[in-house]
């Protein structure tokens, strides 16, 4: 498969070392430098793009890459308040698209969990839940993408909790997610409920970026040859 990296940072790199162990060819690296390659002329040599690059140029290069033509994976974070826009658009170009705030196999499988746990402490109205998520101080959004994942699973299910919010709130209809800057760590995700009587707490701790890296490069290889919007739920086949 020939890879057009869209991003060529700290992902990008472990996403090109885990594409060439998979025996893929990467054919393209873009990043903030190299913008002006960012053509269709180039990215039409890929079967697939990889984007991982920041909240302000998400949304364009991933519609740029959908309007060219190109299968494209995406995990930036801080953008998905378009996301459903995005969706439409693909599906109106008959394009290929695959977006996960997370896409480490680990992870998905705590969403699972966080999901059935919300449901079997929805009738429990005497447990608080709190959400926390704790990532390198480089990280340019908060909370995290995969935060706001885990937040909307839960109000999914919790009637009592009406929206999320990123700091402390006196307002128990509020879920608070607390977010927590500090070097080094690829990324810790908690969820849990609390009581007088006892706690039940989920934890997810990624201990480095391969399982976000081998995550994205299962989901091109699953996206080649596809069309439509899909998540790494159809890619893990949970
Ligand atoms: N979904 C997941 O599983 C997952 C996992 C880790 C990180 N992330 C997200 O992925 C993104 C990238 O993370 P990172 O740690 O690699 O960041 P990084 O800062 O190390 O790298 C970002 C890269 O994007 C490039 N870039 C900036 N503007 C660009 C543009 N307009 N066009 C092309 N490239 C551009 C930069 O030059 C850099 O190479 C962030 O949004 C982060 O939150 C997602």
């Amino acid at each position: 498969m020939k890879i057009a990296l869209l991003g060529y940072g700290k992902m990008g790199k472990a996403i090109e070392e885990i594409a060439i162990q998979r025996g893929h060819q990467v054919v393209l690296k873009i990043d903030e430098f190299s913008i002006k390659d960012f053509t269709a002329e180039n990215i039409q040599k890929a079967d697939v793009a990889i984007e991982f690059t920041n909240p302000h140029s998400a949304y364009e290069n991933i519609r740029k890459t959908i309007e060219w033509g190109v299968p494209v994976v995406s995990g930036s974070t801080g953008w998905t308040d378009k996301l459903e826009e995005m969706k439409s658009f693909c599906k109106e170009q008959n394009g290929a698209f695959i977006y996960a705030s997370n896409f480490s196999v680990g992870v998905n499988i705590f969403f699972e969990i966080n999901k059935k746990l919300a449901t079997l402490m929805a009738p429990h109205t005497n447990y608080e839940v709190i959400l926390d998520e704790t990532h390198h101080t480089q990280k340019k959004d908060a909370p995290s993408g995969t935060a706001i994942t885990l937040a909307e699973q839960i109000l999914e299910q919790v009637a009592r909790k009406k929206k999320w919010v990123n700091e402390l709130s006196d307002d128990p209809a509020d879920l608070e997610i607390i977010s927590q800057r500090v070097d080094p760590a690829p990324g810790t995700h908690s969820v849990k409920y609390s009581s007088p009587i006892d706690d039940i707490e989920i934890i997810h701790t990624a201990h480095n970026r391969k399982g976000f890296a081998t995550g994205a490069v299962l989901a091109a290889e699953y996206l080649v040859g596809k069309k439509g919007f899909f998540t790494m739920k159809d890619v893990l086949n949970l």
